[in-house]
């Protein structure tokens, strides 16, 4: 147990009792004293580097998030933690190898008529789905650049909705749980390979098959989160204003799935492909992540794993970075966006996967 997590209970304890107390705890702002704490931390993280910065993100601010899974369970935080090591090793990509590999390198600069694709931020909303969001949102990436490539470029998203309510072997909590506790990744991109997925944008979009269920969290603290959960699979599209509404004819296929671990081998597969999935360990300090180049440095680091979109890397003040976007929303990090030191891998950032999309 870190100080960090003492402090939480200590928020949790005092949370309890202004309601009990009735405290007029105004809905869109955070009472002071909770500010006070908050701030604790985020001076602790930042009083001990120089090289990220934290600051307050207001979804964090959730009552959820405060009462029920910040409090040192072996709950994950729904919003934050997800994934589970992947449980099989996939096969290697086929890249060539010879490729010179540059210092930086961003997807949707480098492919900018799918720069809108790529750089799309989600927001998972409260539930542990990005073991789902992830992956779609890389695949969705991979296909506007193959399509493009093959002369008929595409720039609809994926589904996340789709794997979320169809795959049943990718949920951790089984068949028959809700898909908001969390998954195995390397299934859902097998999925991607043997049943696809359809069309799928953001919360309340029109123009696709299966568009994410679930609102965004309210942008106030204390505001309540959605606790609606996508229902059980429907092989028919759920927006019935979706023009071509057809299920099967929506499909887009991946390959077989592979998963990489050489960092080189990585580089070159994006330059080539686009965007893939990385996941890694999550820690305390993670979700306070404003800007800079992340690494841990504060709390304690979860057995849990949370999966982001890498699409690209960099170098800046002689640090090498991982460039992700991660899937809360574009109010979180760096426009949605974070930097993950690659040097200093102290959150274990790895388990690349990815899979290359049948274009026809
Ligand atoms: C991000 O959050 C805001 C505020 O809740 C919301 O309006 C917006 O739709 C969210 N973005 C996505 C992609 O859901």
């Amino acid at each position: 147990m870190g100080s960090l997590s003492i402090q939480i209970i200590g928020i949790v304890n005092l949370v309890i009792q202004m309601l009990l107390l009735n405290t007029a705890a105004r809905m869109d702002h955070l009472p002071q004293r909770i500010v006070d704490m908050i701030k604790k931390d985020i001076n602790g993280i930042n009083g001990r580097q120089t090289q990220w910065t934290a600051d307050f993100n207001y979804f964090l601010y959730m009552k959820k998030d405060y009462i029920l899974p910040r409090v040192g369970s072996n709950t994950p935080p729904s919003k934050l933690a997800t994934i589970n090591e992947p449980k099989v090793s996939l096969e290697k990509g086929k890249v060539n190898k010879d490729k010179p590999i540059p210092e930086s390198f961003d997807a949707r600069k480098n492919w900018p008529h799918c720069a809108k694709v790529i750089g799309n931020v989600y927001d998972q909303s409260y539930c542990e789905s990005n073991w789902a969001v992830a992956p779609a949102a890389a695949f969705s990436s991979r296909y506007c650049i193959a399509s493009y490539e093959n002369d008929n470029q595409k720039t609809f998203m994926l589904s996340a909705e789709d794997l979320m309510t169809c795959c049943d072997n990718c949920k951790d909590g089984g068949k028959n749980s809700d898909s908001c506790h969390g998954g195995y990744v390397d299934e859902a991109w097998t999925f991607i390979n043997q049943y696809g997925l359809v069309t799928g944008g953001i919360y309340g979009s029109q123009d696709s098959c299966k568009p994410y269920s679930i609102a965004p969290c309210p942008s106030s603290p204390f505001g309540e989160c959605s606790e609606e959960r996508p229902r059980g699979c429907q092989t028919k599209c759920t927006n019935h204003q979706y023009s071509i509404n057809d299920y099967r004819s929506d499909k887009i296929y991946g390959e077989k799935p592979y998963y990489l671990d050489n960092h080189e081998d990585v580089q070159r597969d994006i330059m080539t492909y686009g965007p893939l999935t990385a996941s890694f360990r999550f820690s305390d300090d993670f979700p306070y992540y404003k800007k800079g180049i992340f690494t841990h440095v504060y709390g304690s680091l979860e057995k849990r794993y949370h999966t982001a979109v890498l699409i690209g890397w960099g170098k800046e003040n002689g640090i090498d970075y991982w460039l992700a976007i991660n899937t809360w929303n574009s109010s979180w990090g760096e426009d949605g966006t974070v930097r993950i030191d690659r040097t200093h891998n102290n959150c274990q950032f790895g388990f690349f996967m990815a899979s290359v999309p049948k274009v026809n």
